[in-house]
C-alpha cells in the first residue's frame, strides 16, 4: 500500500484551447497560455491496493460513480501502463472552490491526480513528461503542472505537446478577481465543447490567428504591458466565444450578468482603471488587474446585480506533492 497526496491549482487562460487535433491523445488544435490561480487548490490523496478491486472516487466527501470514476479510471489505467503496477486505486479529492463553474476544476484535478498517482505508482516523471500525463486526463490539466504563467505548446504527438512555465508566480503581481453569477453545474462541457470546435465555420480563422495572439500575450507578460495584455486577452476570449456560438449545437455559456460584466469592464477600463475580461466555458468572468487596482475591482463587481459573490487569487505556483 502506498499513499501520497499532491495539490495543484486551477489555471486561467489568456489565450484560450479550444478544440483537438486529436480528441482522444488531447493534442490540441491550438496553444494556449494561463496563469495559475494560488488562492483556488485541489488537494488529492492516491492510494494503491493489491486488495482493492476496483478504482474508487470520492470527491470532496462524496463517492462519485458513473462517468466520473470512469473518467478518473481510464486515467488511472494509464498510469497503470507507464508504470507497470497493477493494482487499483482509492483517490480522494477535495477542491476549495465551486465545479462545473467555467472555473476549470478539471486542470487543477488532473494536475494533482497525475502527480500523486504516478508517484504512488513508484515512478518519478520530470515536468515536461508529467504535463504531458496531465494533459491525456484533461488538456487544460497540463498547464496546472509548471508554475506561474504557463504556455503549452500545441505540437503534434503525445512526445511534443506539452506546458513550460514562462514566468514564475512573483514575476507580475496580477490578480483574478473572479466574478461568480451562478455555482450551478455548466449543461454542456469542455469534452462535448471541443468535439464540435470544428463545425463553426469561424474554428479555421481562429486557429490560424492563434499563433500571433501566443506572441503578443508572451510579450505582453513578460514585459508587464498591460494594456497590450488587456487586448489581446480580451480578443482571444471574444473569438473562442463566436467559435462556440456558431457552432452545431450552438453553445451559449453566458447570462445576462456575464455581459453585463463585459460592459461594465470597458466602461472601467475607458475611466482609466487597467483591467480587462476573460471566460472560460461558463458564465462567471474573470476580472484580471494589477493587485494594487483589486480591492477596487472587487468592490465594483460586488455591485453589478447578480453577481453571488468575487473570489480574489494572485499567481499560484507549480503542483506539489504534500507530506
Ligand atoms: C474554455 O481542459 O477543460 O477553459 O481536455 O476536455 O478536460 P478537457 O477540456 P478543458 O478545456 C478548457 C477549455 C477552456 C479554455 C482553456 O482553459 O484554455
Amino acid at each position: 500500500m502506498t499513499e501520497l497526496t499532491a495539490t495543484a491549482h486551477p489555471n486561467i487562460a489568456y489565450i484560450k484551447y479550444w478544440g483537438n487535433r486529436d480528441q482522444e491523445l488531447r493534442i490540441p488544435a491550438n496553444g494556449s497560455i494561463s496563469m495559475n490561480l494560488a488562492a483556488l487548490f485541489t488537494r488529492t490523496q492516491v492510494i494503491f491496493d493489491e486488495s482493492f478491486e476496483a478504482d474508487q472516487l470520492i470527491l470532496n466527501g462524496e463517492p462519485v460513480t458513473g462517468a466520473g470514476l470512469q473518467r478518473v479510471s481510464d486515467f488511472l489505467a494509464l498510469v497503470r501502463q507507464i508504470s507497470g503496477m497493477g493494482e487499483f486505486a482509492r483517490v480522494e479529492s477535495e477542491n476549495n472552490f465551486p465545479m462545473g463553474t467555467g472555473i476549470a476544476s478539471s486542470a487543477s484535478a488532473f494536475a494533482a491526480l497525475s502527480l500523486a498517482a504516478s508517484a504512488a505508482a513508484g515512478i518519478t516523471l520530470d515536468e515536461k513528461d508529467l504535463s504531458r500525463l496531465a494533459r491525456c486526463g484533461s488538456g487544460s490539466a497540463s498547464r496546472s503542472v509548471p508554475g506561474g504563467f504557463v504556455e503549452w505548446q500545441a505540437g503534434d504527438s503525445d512526445a511534443n505537446s506539452y506546458a513550460y512555465s514562462i514566468a514564475p508566480p512573483e514575476h507580475w503581481e496580477l490578480a483574478d478577481c473572479v466574478a461568480i453569477v451562478s455555482q450551478e453545474h455548466k449543461a454542456t462541457g469542455s469534452v462535448e465543447g471541443h468535439a464540435i470546435a470544428d463545425t463553426s465555420p469561424l474554428q479555421a480563422m481562429r486557429i490560424e490567428q492563434v499563433p500571433s495572439h501566443m506572441k503578443s500575450c508572451r510579450e505582453a507578460i513578460i514585459q508587464r504591458d498591460f494594456a497590450a495584455f488587456a487586448e489581446i486577452t480580451e480578443h482571444d476570449c471574444n473569438m473562442m466565444h463566436a467559435v462556440m456560438m456558431t457552432s452545431n449545437p450552438s453553445l451559449i455559456y453566458w447570462q445576462p450578468p456575464t455581459l453585463a460584466i463585459m460592459q461594465a469592464v470597458h466602461s472601467w477600463r475607458k475611466n482609466g482603471i487597467p483591467v480587462c475580461y476573460t471566460i472560460d466555458a461558463g458564465p462567471n468572468v474573470h476580472v484580471i488587474c494589477e493587485n494594487s487596482h483589486q480591492e477596487q475591482v472587487k468592490a465594483l463587481l460586488k455591485d453589478i446585480p447578480g453577481v453571488l459573490k468575487v473570489m480574489l487569487s494572485g499567481p499560484g505556483g507549480p503542483a506539489l506533492l504534500i507530506e
